[in-house]
């Protein structure tokens, strides 16, 4: 496969333009097409991005047919069962895992950042009190391109470095200050002394009145959570952050508009449409009803939490996640949790079931986070932005990489016009 050679012929001219093969470490190799427009005139037409690759990257590797997925080499299964998201985060910021000091210099850092500016709090008074924590994340987080402009500069890796860091930092407090806001309750200032999880649940869940344990089984089920989001490869919001990046905008603005694109539901938004799908059907006899209703295709009804465009056999994340919902619901006593019975049926019959097999749609990762956060007792509009907090270090990540890649060029599509062809303008009487 690697030492193929591919080419365009021109079927009229007999030209024949060679494609260079881009090859990786592990992995299907790509065509270069960046040369086919100046040499046969034509563009390459893939919308959706299924065939094509956006860019070179070192971070993330994923086998969708074998259910592999890799950060910087190391199988998520291992990571999760034994490394740190925080560990986690160094590992995808920077290529490597940490020795015992980077990790407490890096987690150091992290914790000195946690806090947001006041005149950054203060726009969350301006939000509707009913403002989805997602629109919330998305403005706020965009603002803090105007409170860190003169202190980023792209070019320079610390400086990047440093826009890192505070992104990490500071992601779980505004995403607990839009609950909050949501909830109308006060703020709760982050406390340092707390792991990177259960600061961002003491800030969700202590009110000023009355101290407030975390719960470390909780702590820790968010921290496996948060390690199976940490990174996936060329998504859709991560190549939005690359695509508002390539344009050398500020960092915190190319964040924001990856938080933008996560929040829909068939990306990041999948984990909060699963719980309200599980709303909707109510009950495991309603199942097959509805089942009836997502093959047929009835509009707008599709099995939210299955199917994914790159993993056609299993997603690796899916089967971890599936673990830990067991190990909460059963630490919370929750084991008979009705939606749980259900999901398990849904699963159970998708998994059985010819349309499904034949289109190769399994359960995703959002099929059961979306259970765990409601065992957690956090409310499901805070799922995407849990999501959010997570793939922070990935967008980050991706962000640096391309931004310190000297041969990065605005990332620029073309398209194959379709709408009217040249006319004359008619004045508006004539009509
Ligand atoms: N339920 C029912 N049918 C489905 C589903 C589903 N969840 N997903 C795909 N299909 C069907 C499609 O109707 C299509 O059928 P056809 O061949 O008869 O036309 C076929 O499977 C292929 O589906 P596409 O939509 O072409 O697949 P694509 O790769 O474009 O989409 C996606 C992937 C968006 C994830 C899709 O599977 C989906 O909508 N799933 C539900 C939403 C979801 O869970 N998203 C989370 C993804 S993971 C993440 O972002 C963290």
């Amino acid at each position: 496969m690697t030492s193929a050679t591919y080419s365009l012929v021109n079927n009229e001219t007999g030209e024949k333009t060679e494609l260079p093969l881009i090859t990786g470490t592990i992995g299907t190799p790509g065509a270069d097409v960046g040369k086919v427009y100046d040499k046969l005139g034509i563009f390459t037409y893939d919308p959706g991005f299924t065939s094509t690759c956006s860019t070179k990257s070192s971070i993330t590797y994923i086998d969708g047919d074998e259910g592999i997925l890799l950060y910087r080499g190391y199988p998520v299964d291992q990571l999760a069962a034994h490394s740190s998201f925080i560990e986690v985060c160094y590992l995808v910021l920077h290529g490597e895992l940490p020795k015992k000091a980077e990790l407490e210099a890096f987690e150091g850092s992290i914790r000195r950042h946690t806090m947001i500016n006041e005149g950054v709090k203060r726009f969350f008074d301006g939000f509707y009190h009913d403002a989805h924590p997602m629109a919330m994340l998305t403005g706020v987080t965009g603002a803090l391109s105007a409170f860190y402009h003169d202190t980023t500069n792209n070019k320079d890796a610390r400086h990047r470095e440093i826009f890192a860091h505070r992104m990490i930092a500071k992601i779980p407090t505004i995403a607990a200050a839009a609950y909050k806001k949501y909830s109308g309750q006060p703020f709760m200032h982050p406390q340092n002394k707390l792991d990177y999880c259960s600061n961002l649940l003491h800030m969700m869940f202590a009110v000023p009145a009355e101290p407030y344990q975390v719960d470390p089984i909780a702590a820790k089920a968010l921290d496996v959570l948060f390690i199976l989001h940490a990174d996936h490869e060329q998504n859709a919001s991560t190549s939005t952050v690359r695509m508002a990046g390539s344009t050398g905008c500020n960092p915190y603005a190319a964040i924001s508009s990856g938080i933008a694109a996560l929040w829909g539901p068939l990306h990041g938004g999948a984990n909060e449409a699963v719980l309200t799908m599980l709303d909707e059907i109510g009950d495991v006899k309603h199942v097959p009803d509805f089942m009836d209703k997502v093959k047929n295709k009835v509009e707008g009804v599709r099995l939210m939490g299955f199917g994914h465009r790159v993993y056609k056999n299993f997603d690796p994340r899916a089967k971890i996640i599936r673990e830990q919902c067991h190990k909460v619901l059963k630490h919370l006593g929750k084991e008979n949790d009705p939606k749980m019975e259900l999901a398990l049926k849904l699963e159970e019959i998708a998994l059985n079931d010819d349309y499904f097999k034949e289109r190769k749609l399994y359960p995703n990762v959002d099929f059961y986070s979306g259970i765990i956060y409601e065992a957690l007792g956090i409310p499901v509009n805070m799922f995407t932005p849990m999501f959010a907090v997570a793939r922070t270090v990935g967008w980050c990540a991706h962000w640096s990489e391309m931004t310190a890649d000297k041969t990065t060029r605005i990332a620029r599509p073309r398209q194959v016009y379709t709408g009217a062809a040249t006319r004359d303008y008619v004045a508006c009487d004539k009509r």
